[in-house]
């Protein structure tokens, strides 16, 4: 019996055989069941009244959220302001953590690009934290150039209905839209 639930203990330990799997994803408008789901598995749940405002903004036209989605789950968001009269602006932009770096977020920035285009700006901006050099790199490899340092400061409601005031230590980028 010991010996057996060793052997059972050693096959439990063992590291199996890799194996590769193919994603087919999706980058498409977020829908009102998406709103739930961004909230990755409780995770974002801070960010309720943000999403359902940004999506209230969305059907408005004034705001655009895409989303990457992996078999019906957003893995991935982008949203992009068209309300200004002089260039596009693009924030909210995160990936599922399992799934960056496998070009996830490039993607998503250029659908952002294209929308952007399609509304006829010439410009698209955004703002990256001090902090956030890889963010920044990203960024800058997809031809973002940083043109400002400012502090953002902005507030949001959570899902307990408290405020929190938000102060950002920020480069501000832009690239040109060709
Ligand atoms: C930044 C982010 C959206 C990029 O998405 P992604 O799918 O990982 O990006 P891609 O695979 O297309 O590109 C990979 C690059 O993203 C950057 N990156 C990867 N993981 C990152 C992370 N956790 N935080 C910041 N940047 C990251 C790096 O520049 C990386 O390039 P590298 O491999 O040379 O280091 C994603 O990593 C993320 O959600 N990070 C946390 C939230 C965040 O920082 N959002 C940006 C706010 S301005």
């Amino acid at each position: 019996m010991a010996l057996r639930s060793l052997r059972g203990k050693a096959f439990a330990d063992n590291v199996h055989q890799p194996f590769d799997v193919t994603m087919h994803l999706v980058i498409r408008a977020v829908r009102a069941d998406d709103l739930p789901k961004l909230e990755w598995f409780g995770s974002l749940a801070h960010w309720r009244d943000v999403n359902r405002r940004t999506f209230s903004d969305h059907e408005a036209g004034l705001r655009l959220m895409f989303v990457a989605d992996l078999r019906d789950f957003p893995i991935g968001q982008v949203v992009i302001d068209v309300a200004s009269h002089e260039y596009a602006y693009l924030y909210a932009l995160r990936v599922l953590q399992p799934f960056q770096s496998l070009g996830i977020g490039s993607r998503l920035i250029t659908v952002g690009e294209s929308v952007a285009r399609g509304h006829g700006f010439r410009q698209i901006h955004l703002a990256v934290e001090k902090k956030n050099i890889g963010a920044r790199r990203l960024y800058e490899r997809l031809g973002f150039e940083i043109f400002t340092q400012r502090v953002d400061v902005w507030s949001y409601v959570d899902h307990h209905g408290q405020t929190h005031w938000v102060h950002e230590d920020v480069y501000g980028m832009r690239k040109l839209l060709l």
